[in-house]
């Protein structure tokens, strides 16, 4: 057998369709919004990677300091020969829980880039040549018809990235987890978590401007992929502490009135002096939520680990009515 396979489970032209729907309807309303997956383009992920050797961007940090000194508990409660990792990305974490966790001799990257996948999996497989992977082209928001692979499974949602999600969001999420998995599986769940307003604001409003250019970013995706004529300068990056939702949010605020067009949407988008598009929602947990939205969806809460700064956390929960 192979030691590589892709699965496409989304159609090839699925991605343009979802962008041109996600940019017609969250640029006609009011307050106008955009999902944050549109930052990811290759300067995206690249700016993404930058934006995590930030000295204010503590969350990547911390969360494999915490992978590599908990390991070793993860072992505890399950010993997995699968890893299936949703929003794979680079797959640089995986490096750590593959090392840590010599059970695992099948990878299952979810991602909704294809060139990423391809590339994560090239690298992995050179390094660690008994693995199998099994790459998976999807949208887990849309559900997880996972590939037939040896149990138990891990599954992993690393990054903080569920902060993406809003509240009703995660609920849908967590029972897709939840029915993914079977006795003797777990699930591994990395979240940022609330802290101080100046701490968390630096996170996403850093020095150098390198999250700015980020956010901005989206702007010249839309350009490239729907002929639009933003100008990035016309707007300026906005991150903001929501205190009573617990979230980060950033926004892009127009300087002055503009008339963007979007030719392959046939729409002209107007924005006044000031009115800000909101391109993505980081939320930040407690452990107390997180076990109330996991317990919600039949997930038992058995272990939770921070960094030593308790900045981040990582918890791992079982099948409720086949907890162990
Ligand atoms: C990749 C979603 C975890 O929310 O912290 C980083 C994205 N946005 N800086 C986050 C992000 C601005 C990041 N996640």
């Amino acid at each position: 057998m192979s030691p590589f396979a892709l699965t496409r489970t989304l159609p090839p032209d699925a991605t343009a369709a979802a962008l041109r729907a996600d940019v017609a309807t969250g640029l006609t309303r009011t307050p106008k919004v955009l999902p944050p997956k549109w930052f990811y383009d290759a300067r995206g992920s690249e700016l993404f990677d930058a934006i995590t050797l930030l000295p204010e961007y503590y969350p990547t940090r911390a969360e494999r300091e915490i992978l590599l000194t908990r390991a070793a508990g993860i072992a505890e409660v399950v010993q997995p020969r699968t890893l299936v990792e949703l929003g794979s990305g680079s797959s640089d974490k995986t490096r750590h829980l593959l090392s840590a966790l010599p059970s695992i001799d099948h990878y299952v990257p979810v991602d909704v880039s294809e060139s990423a996948l391809a590339g994560a999996a090239r690298t992995l497989l050179a390094e660690h040549p008994g693995l199998t992977v099994h790459a998976l082209v999807a949208d887990f928001q849309y559900g997880l018809a996972l590939p037939d692979t040896p149990g138990p499974r891990l599954l992993a949602f690393l990054g903080g990235t569920i902060g993406n999600l809003q509240p009703e969001e995660r609920a849908v999420f967590f029972g897709a987890v939840r029915s993914g998995l079977a006795r003797g599986d777990a699930f591994l769940l990395g979240t940022d978590l609330v802290k101080d307003e100046r701490t968390l604001v630096a996170a996403y409003d850093d020095a150098a401007g390198v999250t700015a250019e980020f956010n901005k970013n989206v702007l010249a995706v839309i350009n490239r992929e729907l002929g639009a004529d933003f100008d990035p300068a016309d707007f300026d990056h906005v991150a903001l502490w929501d205190g009573r939702r617990e979230w980060i949010e950033m926004r892009l605020r127009a300087r002055t009135a503009v008339v963007v067009k979007i030719p392959a949407l046939d729409l002209a988008v107007h924005f006044e002096a000031g009115e800000e598009l909101r391109t993505e929602v980081s939320a930040k947990f407690r452990r107390a939520g997180v076990r109330e939205e996991l317990a919600a969806a039949g997930l038992e809460l058995s272990r939770w680990w921070t960094d030593g700064q308790s900045r981040f956390a990582l918890s791992l929960s079982v099948p409720v009515s086949l907890a162990v």
